[in-house]
């Protein structure tokens, strides 16, 4: 009875260990650097519409360049309802119902092979394929460590 109930302590995610930005991500984070943290309105701003700017797509919060994959995600593209938002929820279940994009990085009632697809996608297509530009605001109260880098300011 007692391993039953620390199996379920222990197989019980909070939601900041769910977002936890993967440790792979904090190595490669040169906390010299200042990042660049986003708020939901302004990655709106990096949908693809406009054709001089980089498009930007997040997934759990951090937000990639995903300007060299143009023909998935540029304007009238297959993947466009992805960018200029934090598409956590779609990526994880795969699909581009509206619902879905709509509740951006809202993973809850996800069953965890969603999570684990999630996780893989993360690591597999955009850590592997795009550089990391910022980070989204909503990291700021779940991951503390982002709370020792400098912030930049200006762009
Ligand atoms: C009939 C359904 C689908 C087919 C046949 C399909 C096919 C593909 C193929 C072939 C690629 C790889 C393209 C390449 O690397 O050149 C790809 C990538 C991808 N697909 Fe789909 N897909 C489908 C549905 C979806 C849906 C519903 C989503 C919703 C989230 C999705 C999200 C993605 C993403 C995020 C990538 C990675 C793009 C990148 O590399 O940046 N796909 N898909």
């Amino acid at each position: 009875m007692l391993s039953l109930f620390l199996l379920m302590v222990v197989a019980k995610k909070t939601s900041a260990e769910k977002f936890a930005i993967p440790h792979d991500v904090i190595e490669k984070l040169n906390v010299k650097t200042p990042v660049r943290i986003f708020t939901s309105d302004e990655l709106k701003r990096y949908s693809g519409v406009d054709s001089e700017k980089p498009i930007y797509l997040a997934v759990k919060g951090v937000v990639f360049d995903v300007t060299s994959g143009k023909k998935f995600y540029g304007k009238n593209s297959v993947y466009n309802a992805l960018v200029g938002k934090d598409a956590t929820r779609a990526i994880a279940k795969m699909n581009l119902d509206e619902e879905d994009l709509k509740r951006e990085h809202d993973i809850e009632g996800l069953e965890d092979k969603y999570l684990q697809d999630l996780d893989k996608i993360f690591n597999d297509v955009y850590m592997a394929k795009y550089p990391v530009v910022g980070y989204m605001d909503y990291l700021l109260s779940v991951n503390k460590f982002i709370n020792k880098v400098r912030i930049k300011e200006e762009f």
